[in-house]
């Protein structure tokens, strides 16, 4: 790995992490993710986040800052803008090589250094609005962003280049390989890292969308040049496009998101599904675009991307031992947690002995202010009228989707 020129006196250094391993040991990332550290040169040198010693990230990192003539030696400020180990987690061997670094971050990320790595000298605190003046002209200043993504999280603001280093906001799941600028990727490559933000704002941010919408007010007055965020694309052309985008997720924590309606089914032996196809054609009469996620079959990262963009929820489970099909539970667990609220949503599914999916169900769904319409549950094998029914069900949703602002 090289460096890359943001400016004369700031560069992107980045290790690109593919595993099996899950990030965070939930999400998946069959495609890798970038960890995104930056250089920023003055009389003296800062390192703005770091890595974990994760499938050969250090040595990539070091290969660099290899690359601009730099070792970890030579480092004498290390900047944490958030302390979640996937960009601290090699602190302990990091200060082995250079002891003489001052570690900063905020005073809950100080604590955290503490308490993660042992480390007691060495740190300094500091606060919104403070400032680092690296000499010849470079002065850094600090912005706590709390939430984006942990409670101590700030982001470092170099006026001179005007570029921002946000560590977790603003990023995305996807490796970068050699390039990692906007203006280096093509069309199709800008769509998989979008479907990559989406899938990373869903699983790791979406809880956090208020604190989204105040640090993007609150950063309104800079005049950002380039956005660098510790993982994904460095946003040099058009940082305002990522910036857009997240403000764009952070809504749809609120209120209506796009006119499209996420279909989330499983079934037992293919009763409830026959039901589902029924109410597909519904949908598909009013034209209404929809995605499909079967459970447990497909991971709940994709699955809540998909709800999270959706105005519209489609729940299709069989009852399962007098209460909700199990994957599904844990699905509408993931759901309460991350907050996908506001939508409009249908419950429908099959039942064999009994019912009893539907006592658990509302009981399950009560905090997440949805706005259901009645739910369709059918004995068995779905007979001509569930039919027929079903698909009213589907066309009843849809137009309430193509209803909305
Ligand atoms: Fe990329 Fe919240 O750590």
């Amino acid at each position: 790995m090289k460096a890359h020129f943001i400016s004369d006196s700031v560069y992107c250094l980045h290790a690109d992490v593919q595993t099996d391993e899950l990030f965070e040991g939930i999400w998946p990332i069959p495609d890798g993710v970038s960890l995104n550290s930056y250089i920023v040169k003055g009389e003296k040198i800062a390192l703005i986040d770091l890595v974990r010693d994760w499938i050969g990230a250090p040595q990539q990192l070091e290969a660099a800052l290899s690359s601009v003539n730099l070792k970890f030696s030579d480092i004498d400020y290390l900047i944490l803008n958030h302390l979640e180990p996937d960009h601290t987690g090699w602190l302990a061997e990091f200060r082995k090589l250079n002891p003489r670094a001052e570690v900063i971050a905020t005073a809950k990320g100080i604590n955290l250094v503490k308490s993660f790595y042992k480390i007691e000298t060495g740190l300094r605190a500091v606060k919104d609005g403070d400032t680092l003046d690296l000499g010849a002209g470079k002065v850094l200043s600090f912005f706590e962003t709390p939430n984006l993504h942990w409670p101590e999280t700030m982001v470092t603001w170099d006026a001179q280049s005007g570029s921002l280093f946000t560590c977790d906001a603003f990023g995305s799941f996807g490796a970068l390989g050699e390039r990692v600028f906007d203006d280096e990727f093509n069309e199709k490559e800008h769509a998989f890292f979008e479907a990559e933000t989406l899938r990373y704002y869903a699983d790791i941010i979406s809880s956090f969308s208020i604190f989204v919408d105040r640090a993007i007010q609150k950063l309104a007055g800079l005049d950002i040049k380039c956005v660098a965020p510790s993982h994904g694309i460095v946003w040099r052309k058009d940082p305002k496009e990522i910036i857009g985008r997240y403000k764009t997720y952070a809504s749809w924590a609120r209120g209506p998101a796009k006119k499209e309606i996420a279909l989330i089914w499983g079934s037992m032996y293919g009763m409830t599904k026959t039901g589902l196809d029924a109410l597909i054609r519904g949908i598909e009469k009013e034209g209404v675009p929809y995605s499909i996620r079967r459970v447990p079959d497909e991971n709940v990262s994709w699955v809540l991307a998909d709800a999270w963009k959706s105005s519209g929820i489609v729940i299709a489970m069989p009852t399962y031992e007098y209460a909700i099909f199990p994957p599904m539970a844990y699905v509408l667990d993931i759901f309460r947690r991350k907050h996908v609220f506001g939508k409009k949503v249908l419950r429908i599914g099959s039942w064999g002995w009994v019912g009893g999916a539907k006592k658990e169900y509302d009981a399950t769904v009560e905090g997440l202010k949805w706005d259901s319409i009645e739910s369709y549950e059918w004995a068995g094998s779905p007979t001509a009228e569930d039919l027929a029914a079903l698909e009213a069900k589907g066309r009843e949703l849809a137009q309430l989707i193509k209803k909305q602002p």
